[in-house]
């Protein structure tokens, strides 16, 4: 797993131009971090990859009862090559935590409803809508793939601060990087 101070992290995905074999066997490896970590998403860069590919199972007992039963349309987990939001409506204000940011988390101000679409390991392009905690889970995702991360927009950072530096640090020593 990339922690905080690993460039990987800021590095944005190439869209997938072939699903084959090995990048659903990549899906499947990725899915299987993220269960073995208690992360409900993981994207490609946090684990040193750069395809446009992340994936995500937000189980239906974490989401608030009124997104439950909309949600639940959205077959889980998803696997998502090549996936772009194309809307966002609403605001919703919750922490926030990253698989790449143990024990850090911060409070993240996303949109409450967003429509995406992408491609799943069949080649199938599919479109859904979600809200409450997968719609924050998707925005979370997809910002790794454009080399964002979730305390770029964290709502006070300060209060982070240390911790985030001291994480960086120790990422850097590890990687040989200072
Ligand atoms: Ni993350």
């Amino acid at each position: 797993m990339c922690h905080w101070g690993d460039p990987s992290l800021r590095q944005p995905c190439k869209a997938v131009a072939i699903i084959d074999a090995a990048l659903r066997q990549l899906a499947v490896d990725m899915l299987e971090t993220m269960y073995h970590a208690n992360g409900v998403g993981l994207a490609a860069p946090q684990i040193g990859r750069h395809e446009r590919l992340c994936v995500i199972d937000v189980p239906e007992d974490a989401e608030k009862e009124e997104y439950a039963a909309v949600n639940a349309a959205i077959p889980m987990p998803l696997i998502l090559f090549n996936p772009e939001i194309l809307s966002r409506e609403g605001e919703q204000t919750d922490e926030e935590g990253c698989l790449s940011f143990p024990s850090i988390h911060a409070s993240v101000t996303r949109a409450n409803k967003v429509c995406f679409s992408f491609v799943d390991p069949t080649g199938q392009h599919r479109t859904y809508t979600a809200y409450g905690l997968l719609a924050r889970a998707v925005q979370h995702e997809l910002e790794h793939l454009d080399g964002g991360v979730f305390i770029d927009n964290v709502l006070d950072r300060s209060a982070i601060e240390s911790k985030l530096t001291k994480l960086e640090a120790k990422t850097r020593r590890r990687l040989g990087l200072v």
